[in-house]
């Protein structure tokens, strides 16, 4: 039997250290938990979209009494963005979590379903994302959706 290791990168910096760009993203991401709707789990998630064309879209989770209608903010600012610029690339997606009055120290992560979706849409482009995701200790950046799900299903899988 073979071993086959799965590796990934991920950069850890300060906010300092975050381009001009980058730093207006995650600003973006942070405002969008203000329009979180989580009145069952108190957890108020924001993300924020830069399209190819320097545009910014924001998206916030979107929870239900009936629990598994909810979305996600990552999936809700996506499917929008895909929905609305069908044709534009994403170029990066900046996340930050907030709750119990403040933000999350450690940078949250994107859950298995939003790690699909947002893997389709860089596949969809062929483009890489860049994905930062705000903690108040340190910030964590993936250069790519696929280095955020290694070994993953894309089209070519269906074709067997
Ligand atoms: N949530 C997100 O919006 N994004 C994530 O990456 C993880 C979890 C939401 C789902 C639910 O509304 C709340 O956070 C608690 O799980």
């Amino acid at each position: 039997m073979k071993k086959l290791e799965l590796k990934t990168v991920v950069c850890s910096c300060s906010y300092d250290e975050l381009s001009d760009e980058q730093k207006a993203l995650v600003d973006r991401a942070k405002q969008a938990t203000a329009c979180s709707y989580s009145p069952y789990s108190h957890f108020a998630v924001g993300a924020a979209v830069l399209l190819d064309n320097g545009q910014v879209l924001t998206g916030a989770n979107q929870e239900n009494a009936a629990y598994p209608s909810g979305l996600c903010a990552e999936r809700t600012v996506m499917f929008y963005a895909n929905a609305q610029y069908p044709d534009t690339p994403v170029r990066a997606l900046a996340v930050a979590c907030f709750t119990g009055g403040h933000f999350t120290r450690r940078p949250g992560s994107p859950c298995g379903n939003c790690r699909q979706v947002l893997l389709e849409t860089e596949h969809r482009f062929g483009r890489d994302m860049q994905i930062l995701l705000y903690g108040e200790d340190e910030i964590y950046i993936f250069a790519s959706a696929r280095s955020l799900l290694p070994h993953c299903f894309v089209d070519d899988d269906l074709k067997g």
